[in-house]
């Protein structure tokens, strides 16, 4: 019996020390990975905030409203649809890339201040021996409306809601994503398009420009889309 009592109290002793040592792990293995953030007081101050993330160069942050819809920053997605519905992008304007004739000029456009990378971006891809083009930018709510119903209409809301935004949850509406396709059609808007050379090219490339892959075929869980090879969005290059 005695015996006993003392096994006990020593499994106990051991199962607490096991514990202890997975907490002291998990606190060296957070403290590890924590970034660095310097945040003044005044973060309307002119001071940089300097974030040092491990094993990386510092960098300066900027601060951005990531609900305010004219930020390039800014989040859209069905968790964060635009705070207000009716927004247009100010300064719009057409691209001077190859663009998809078939849509209407609104469709063609994009925020202006995208323009020198979009077009840096098709050119570099030309150069490379892709041909291109824009197939949907800008969508204003009624547009997203529309096609978002023929979703719904030709596939049911389950699976539309799979692959289209519902309006006023598009990031087309923001002037700051788009599109693209190959100016042959082949794969267009399809998932095809990924494996052809400009779908990796662009995967590969675009973020030297300043461009997300926005919907990737390992975040559909987070995104909550489809893999869109075609569909990307501006953050800007820095
Ligand atoms: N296809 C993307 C998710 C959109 O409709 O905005
Ligand atoms: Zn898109």
């Amino acid at each position: 019996m005695k015996k006993l009592g003392i096994v006990s109290v020593a499994l106990i002793l051991i199962g607490l020390g096991v514990w202890l040592s997975y907490q002291i792990i998990d606190i060296i293995t957070s403290r590890a990975n924590q970034a660095t953030v310097v945040i003044p007081a005044d973060t309307t101050s002119k001071i940089p905030i300097t974030l040092t993330l491990p094993g990386a160069d510092s960098i300066d942050v900027r601060i951005e409203d990531y609900r305010k819809a004219g930020s390039l920053w800014v989040i859209v997605n069905k968790d964060y649809p635009l705070t207000d519905p009716s927004y247009t992008p100010a300064g719009l304007a057409v691209q001077r890339v190859t663009v998809n004739n078939e849509k209407t000029l609104e469709e063609q456009s994009l925020r202006s201040d995208i323009i020198p990378d979009l077009e840096a971006m098709f050119l570099a891809a030309k150069k490379a021996g892709h041909d291109i083009m824009l197939a949907s930018g800008f969508r204003s709510y009624q547009l997203q409306n529309t096609y978002y119903s023929n979703y719904v209409r030709i596939s049911g809301e389950e699976e539309a809601n799979k692959y289209s935004a519902m309006p006023g949850q598009s990031e087309h509406q923001t002037g700051l994503a788009f599109d693209i396709s190959l100016t042959s059609r082949e794969c267009y808007l399809e998932t095809c398009f990924g494996e052809t050379p400009a779908g990796k090219w662009l995967a590969k490339n675009a973020h030297t420009y300043g461009f997300i892959l926005r919907y990737t075929a390992d975040t559909t869980e987070i995104t909550k889309y489809q893999f869109e090879p075609w569909h990307f969005r501006y953050v800007g290059r820095e």
